[in-house]
């Protein structure tokens, strides 16, 4: 039985440690089940700190195998090893001081994923958040930074590969069967950033220049037969590498940079210093295999866990509440990377859409954070969209306040002053004011106030005058632990759309600050009054989603089609056809429930169409003007007493008026919108393959006949057809024959590959109704179903839970039910994943009373169990709590 301490760390208790650590020298004789780590640790006693200090060192499930202190074995009364710590007394008073650390770990019985594990037969490890201290007692916090020697001792045959973090130093033949490699990483590191990998795996190579003239070797490690799936990785890389020298001025700092994929991980991918290891999910495509969405994830993640290298690694985090410092900020760069080389429109359009319908929904939910968290009971759980999304606006806000060079004069001194150096979030943003004089005093409110403001605006104008008054209004609504909210600093774009289209500078404004087009709210209610305006304005407001806030603006749909018209800004184009679509969905929503019939505005449909149909828009935008807000979406806008079952009716009648309105269109887009010639993944192509399979999904509604889906199935030449035929196959028509072929086809042609076979299961568990939960419990007796990867359980029962509304939350609570199980068998084995899933049920107060009932008795079964990991017990509580 486990017992969690409930122990709650608090950021005001930070205090640096009692001894420096200056350098880590690691030995592994790497075994599959006993495997020997030692470690040498020099430390020196910190000025000030009391001789009678203990070193006290961090362990999760260790045993203590030897302790050496200064090379000699010191009496049994002088220290205390438990599994959790070990505490060292009476040091010498002369420091430096050495301590050699023995410890037996047993890497294939970890099935937590966390610390050093084997996965298919490779050695690898996970460090971050707190994965070291399962390898060796230790210092185990990110502001303890050295440089680390490594030497690695295996079994040759078995691994002829032996990696660690920075510069190669050596390796030779170590007793018959053994061979031996020696690594140094000059660039002192926490213990976080710590890799080690062994094995037999393939290998593609190439090469990058950098700005100074130094050739970096670059190393991609996949399983034999796999590299030619690595090569759009491969290319990511150096589009990455590239990208950081010219938009951020940053370098690569060793002589190579190693990627390795591997199958069981618990998230995407982690940035050890030099030695990135990632999920294979997110390194290995081809068209074959690989939807298009599925390239952009890897483009995106390559370059995520490279820009780590500067983000996160020579600048990291003083202690894990600074986490937003690497992840907000990192992901704001690889967004901003994405932008420059597809699409920025489109891209900050499915930005915005994965924001609202994570982030916002944990913002408005039990488990409300702030960017910055002040306490946690398990760190593990604050991997979250909050921290890396709002994470990422708020540093967008920073740009958007500061313009272009302010920005980057701030993140260059950012760099100048912290490299090198263990930072926080007050060090980042105090680098921003002294490079550019501003005061960001209330704007750091963002990092501190949880939940999602919603600001609410009308507008009046005044002919005599010449002038339109814009009345903003902000509040920000109680989260767990904060009820009461201080107003904050709110950058909003705008435009002023006059009756032809255009756009108007306004002679001049009052009332509100505005620099360009941004207007900077500060205060809880102001009016911004804009002079020099010859008629009534059309206000298209928080331009390019400039602030992530909830805006409540009554707009009629005739100056919301007016927007959608004539907007310079892409973004807002679309956001104003979203904001026409959404009240006729929840009108579908709320009718389909009292079982009156559904109507639809005909204004919204031929805006919707005729924005599908312009030619001058790029494919890639018409198909996410196309992609009306899902049911997930629509519950959130409804905001409380959900049925699913009706919002899925709802928006199938809406789909189905669309579809039968649009039908030519729609057949000429899927005629039209070919890409003949060999598959490429760029952005354009996929554009075109997104508006064609779209139009392909809303014939099936207005055909209403699986024989167009099932030819397309037929014909596809790549994976992003042919799974998005099987998709709506499947979700459209469960049943039908063609549906089960199509089925029985894709396993017997891919039942190799465990990532396709992932793609099959999420179809399945996706498939919306009362049997869904019939199908996913089937599929997990399939032989291709594997409870112990994390990758098989987050397409299977991950993506029932999260993404199938009316599967998973049947009426009877039978879905809820079944998590209930999962999360309890799953927290046995892997914690981490147990609790990510069991956040399916952060929403369950939104529920309508029965549904949010059975929730409830599904979520107290858990909290009852009296063997549950810190992870689960954390996450339970907070869901009912809350
Ligand atoms: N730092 C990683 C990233 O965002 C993510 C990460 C954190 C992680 N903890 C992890 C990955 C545990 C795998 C397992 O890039
Ligand atoms: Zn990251």
């Amino acid at each position: 039985m486990r017992t969690d301490t409930g122990q709650v760390i608090h950021l005001a208790d930070y205090r640096p440690t009692d001894f420096v650590l200056e350098r880590v020298d690691l030995t592994f004789e790497l075994d599959p089940t006993e495997t020997k780590v030692e470690a040498r640790l020099i430390f020196h006693r910190r000025e000030g700190v009391d001789v009678a200090a203990p070193l006290v060192l961090d362990g999760d499930e260790l045993t203590l195998a030897g302790l050496l202190v200064d090379q000699s074995e010191i009496d049994a009364a002088r220290y205390t090893a438990t599994p959790e710590a070990l505490t060292i007394r009476d040091l010498p008073e002369a420091t430096p001081f050495e301590v050699t650390i023995t410890t037996i770990i047993n890497p294939e019985a970890n099935t937590q994923l966390m610390g050093l594990y084997r996965s298919n037969g490779i050695y690898c490890t996970q460090c971050e958040a707190e994965g070291f201290r399962r390898i060796t007692y230790f210092p185990d916090r990110p502001d303890v930074l050295a440089p680390y020697t490594v030497n690695i001792i295996a079994d040759k045959a078995a691994n002829p590969l032996l990696l660690s973090n920075g510069n190669f130093l050596g390796g030779a033949g170590f007793g018959p069967d053994k061979h031996f490699a020696a690594w140094f990483d000059p660039h002192p590191k926490p213990s976080y950033l710590f890799a080690l990998v062994a094995g037999d795996l393939g290998v593609v190579e190439d090469s990058f220049t950098t700005l100074s003239g130094r050739e970096v070797a670059l190393k991609i490690y996949v399983e034999h037969g796999k590299e030619a799936r690595a090569a759009y990785a491969m290319d990511a890389l150096k589009r990455s590498m590239k990208w950081d020298e010219e938009v951020f001025g940053r370098e690569y700092d060793l002589d190579i940079f190693m990627v390795v994929a591997v199958s069981d991980f618990n998230m995407g991918a982690m940035e050890n210093k030099g030695l990135n290891v990632f999920n294979d999910k997110y390194v290995l495509a081809d068209p074959e295999t690989a939807t298009d969405a599925d390239y952009a994830n890897i483009e995106a993640i390559i370059a995520h866990e490279y820009f780590h290298n500067w983000t996160g690694n020579r600048i990291t985090c003083r202690d894990w509440f600074q986490l937003c410092l690497k992840e907000g900020l990192t992901v704001y760069r690889d967004h901003e990377f994405s932008a420059d080389q597809r699409s920025r429109a489109v891209k900050r359009i499915a930005e915005v859409r994965h924001l609202k319908a994570e982030q916002f929904t944990e913002d408005a939910g039990p488990l409300a954070h702030p960017v910055r968290p002040v306490k946690y009971r398990e760190i593990n759980n604050f991997y979250t969209t909050t921290v890396y999304e709002k994470g990422s606006e708020v540093t967008r806000m920073i740009a958007t306040l500061l313009g272009r060079d302010g920005f980057k004069a701030g993140m260059d001194l950012y760099f100048e002053r912290h490299d090198g150096e263990a930072a926080t979030v007050e060090d980042f943003v105090k680098c921003f004011e002294d490079a550019t004089g501003r005061d960001l005093t209330q704007f750091s409110l963002w990092y501190s106030q949880a939940g999602t403001p919603v600001v609410t605006a009308s507008g009046a104008y005044d002919a005599t005058n010449a002038t339109f008054s814009l009345s903003l209004e902000q509040m920000i609504p109680a989260t767990p632990g904060q009820s009461a909210k201080e107003p904050m600093l709110i950058p909003l774009r705008l435009g002023l759309l006059l009756e032809d289209g255009s756009e108007v500078t306004p002679a001049s404004v009052s009332g509100i600050e505005m620099t360009g087009d941004v207007l900077h709210l500060t205060q809880r209610a102001q009016t911004a009054v804009f002079s020099g305006i010859p008629s009534r304005p059309v206000v298209s407001l928080n331009r390019g989603f400039s602030v992530p806030i909830n805006l409540h603006f009554n707009q009629t749909p005739a100056d919301l089609a007016h927007i959608a018209r004539h907007e310079s800004d892409q973004f807002a184009r679309w956001q104003a056809l979203i904001d026409i679509a959404l009240p006729n969905l929840t009108q579908a929503a709320r009718d389909a429930r009292e079982g009156r019939d559904i109507a639809c505005d005909p204004a919204f449909i031929e805006a919707l169409l005729a924005t599908a149909g312009d030619e001058t828009l790029e494919p890639a935008f018409r198909a996410q003007a196309l992609t009306l807000p899902s049911e997930a979406e629509i519950a959130r806008e409804l905001g409380s007493d959900n049925n699913p079952d009706a919002i899925h009716a709802g928006r199938t009648a809406i789909l189905t008026a669309v579809a039968t309105a649009g039908a030519d269109l729609f057949q000429s887009l899927y005629d039209g919108m070919t890409t003949p010639g060999a598959f490429s993944p760029d952005a354009e192509s996929a554009g075109k393959r997104a508006l064609r399979n779209i139009a392909l999904s809303f014939l099936s509604y207005a055909e209403n006949d699986p024989a167009r889906a099932s030819a397309a199935f037929k014909a596809a030449n790549n994976m992003t057809d042919l799974a998005q035929a099987l998709t709506i196959l499947a979700h459209r028509f469960p049943d039908a024959p063609e549906t089960l072929d199509a089925l029985a086809a894709f396993e017997s042609r891919f039942r190799d590959n465990a990532l396709v076979i992932d793609k099959w299961l999420t179809i399945q568990a996706t498939i919306p109704g009362d049997g869904a939960l019939t199908r996913v419990r089937a599929l997990q007796q399939n032989p291709h179903y594997n409870p112990k990867n994390p990758n098989r359980v987050r397409a299977l029962v991950g993506t029932f839970a999260f993404s199938n509304p009316t599967g998973f939350n049947r009426a009877d609570g039978a879905g809820y039910a079944f998590l209930a199980d999962e999360i309890l068998d799953i927290d046995r084995r892997n914690p981490q994943l147990a609790a990510r899933i069991l956040t399916s049920l952060r929403s369950w107060r939104l529920l309508e009373p029965a549904r949010a009932d059975h929730a409830r008795e599904a979520l107290m079964r858990i909290e009852r169990s009296n063997d549950l990991s810190t992870d689960v017990r954390d996450i339970v509580e907070r869901i009912l709590k809350g």
